[in-house]
């Protein structure tokens, strides 16, 4: 029986400056996991941290943001009809279950820190690894991360200005969202400890939320209670109104398959993170299929009560429909809640999602992928890059744990100059993009990654079937993701070609990028064994 292990050893042979410290349990000391350092022995337990909960929080957490607050229109306008929306978040849902349950195989057979970028260098080659990682930082990361900052100033001005004004200037939604972001990156620059205490009571908050739309929509279904003023209702409950005017085209399905999939998004997030867990291949598997069916069950419930208050045309054109669900419901105060509500749970989203960008792209700056002062610690030099990686790594871990662990962690100990990049690419997003475009565009992208990821399980079962899984998927598991991912692939570049094709052409354009990096990472390497004193021109290196 053949292990990952062996794997990560022979990973990066090059890379001995920077070990394969990113794929051990955070924590661990770099050399512990270096090329040749073993991975498999029994030291390393002791860093493990993760439990069953602390997944389930993790993800759930992360799942939870922007999306089922704001997605429910570009669903509805794109597909027509309730029900046919309905369809469509129940597929999405699935969609994002079953390739959660393939990363889960993965995960287990790859017990390591860093997610698909290592699935994808151990089943296509370390190029295939870097294109993930290219993409991840300049597209993926940036843009996500727009999306929810472009909701939550959105949802921040509705609180201010009132959820009624019709128009709002999308230059002051916009203000606001770079206000927040500005806000957020430096919070993460100073300290990896600010907002992480937050983030956990966030997360109540969104399940209150949650529940709370839930609960007013199903005493509102029950009691066949009408508004004030003879307002129209949202639907009732006979059959016919749920499927008019449903849409037959099938880019636009796909199109509001994105839209659902955005609210799922983040359920590959446990994966990263996979080398921290005391038992991954028992919990990883057990976190995903309980956090997936709670997070469908609970975003399939709150669209039903959305449809039940709310009149289609209202939902069909707001980005707030959460904001216009409290107003119909408990009037001016209700608004202002459920804005507050929401746009603080998209900031600490955004808080979470620059943190783990800022550590990609140290990571990748210390890989050699990106100039190596992306890989660098605000406050220290470089001979503290052992204790630097291990601190910042830690975040993950103590923010789970709920406790913080050494206090003797100065100001600026963080990876600024890869949050500083972050920042500015999600600034620049902010500026050119708006939500449902930026949706799309980020669905391409990343389905294309975790189509190919998944695409690799099957490969691997091939290729190397007596490869150690502890878990494993039923086959058609992957197969089923493979499918609609290509579908939805296909049909996206009928409805949005000039995105998709930017998306391809973003990818293809990484490759050039590689060979220039790798063969300049290599280059030094060899020569000066470590690359320790910078030249300028080391620098961009
Ligand atoms: N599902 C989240 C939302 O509804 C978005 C997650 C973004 N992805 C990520 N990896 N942080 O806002």
């Amino acid at each position: 029986v053949s292990s990952a292990f062996d794997f990560a050893g022979n990973l990066f042979p090059l890379s001995s400056t920077t070990g394969t410290g990113g794929y051990a349990p955070i924590g661990a000391p770099t050399s512990a996991a270096r090329p040749g350092g073993g991975l498999g022995g029994g030291s390393l337990e002791k860093y493990k941290t993760l439990t069953y909960l602390n997944g389930l929080s993790l993800i759930i957490g992360l799942i939870i943001g922007s999306g089922i607050f704001s997605s429910p229109s570009q669903v509805s306008s794109k597909v027509g009809s309730p029900g046919a929306a309905l369809i469509v978040w129940i597929v999405a849902g699935i969609l994002a279950w079953t390739g959660a349950a393939s990363y889960a195989e993965l995960g287990g057979a790859i017990p390591l820190n860093g997610g698909a970028q290592v699935y994808l260098a151990k089943t296509f080659g370390e190029m295939v690894g870097f294109l993930f990682t290219w993409v991840a930082v300049l597209v993926l990361k940036p843009g996500s991360g727009a999306i929810i900052a472009i909701i939550m100033g959105e949802y921040f001005v509705r609180a201010i200005i009132g959820a009624e004004a019709e128009t709002i200037n999308p230059w002051v939604n916009k203000s606001v969202a770079l206000v927040g972001l500005a806000v957020v990156t430096f919070l993460n620059c100073v300290s990896t400890r600010v907002g992480t205490r937050v983030n956990d009571l966030l997360m109540v908050l969104k399940f209150v939320a949650l529940l709370g739309v839930t609960i007013t929509g199903i005493v509102v279904a029950i009691t066949g209670y009408s508004f004030k003023d003879g307002d129209q209702k949202g639907m009732s409950w006979k059959a016919e109104d749920w499927f008019n005017d449903t849409s037959s085209d099938l880019s636009n399905w796909a199109v509001a398959l994105y839209g659902g999939l955005w609210a799922f998004d983040g359920w590959d997030n446990t994966n990263y993170v996979v080398g921290e867990f005391r038992n991954p291949s028992r919990d990883l598997p057990r976190v995903i299929h309980t956090a997936m069916p709670m997070v469908i069950l609970s975003y399939v419930l709150a669209n039903i009560a959305y449809f039940l208050v709310l009149p289609l045309d209202l939902i069909n054109k707001s980005n707030t429909v959460a904001v216009m669900f409290g107003s119909k419901v408990f009037g001016k105060v209700g608004a202002l809640i459920m804005a507050l509500l929401v746009s603080s749970s998209c900031f600490g989203a955004l808080n979470s999602s620059t943190f783990t960008s800022g550590r990609l792209v140290y990571v990748a700056g210390k890989e050699g992928y990106l100039p190596s002062i992306f890989g660098r610690i605000g406050a220290h030099n470089d001979d503290d890059h052992g204790m630097s990686t291990q601190r910042t790594r830690g975040w993950v871990t103590k923010k789970v744990r709920g406790c913080f662990g050494d206090d003797d962690v100065g100001l600026f100990y963080t990876p600024i100059y890869a949050l500083i990049l972050n920042g500015a690419l999600t600034a620049g997003y902010c500026v050119v993009g708006e939500f449902s475009t930026l949706v799309t565009f980020y669905g391409v992208a990343g389905y294309t990654f975790y189509f190919i990821t998944v695409l690799g399980l099957i490969i691997l079962r091939v290729k190397e079937p007596q490869l150690e899984r502890p878990y494993k998927t039923w086959i058609t598991t992957p197969i089923i993701f493979c499918c609609v991912s290509v579908f939805l692939f296909s049909r996206a570049v009928f409805a949005q070609p000039v995105q998709t094709l930017a998306v391809v052409a973003f990818v293809v354009a990484g490759i050039p990028v590689y060979f220039w990096r790798i063969r300049g990472r290599d280059q030094v390497r060899r020569k000066e064994g470590d690359g320790g004193e910078r030249t300028w021109w080391k620098f961009w290196r």
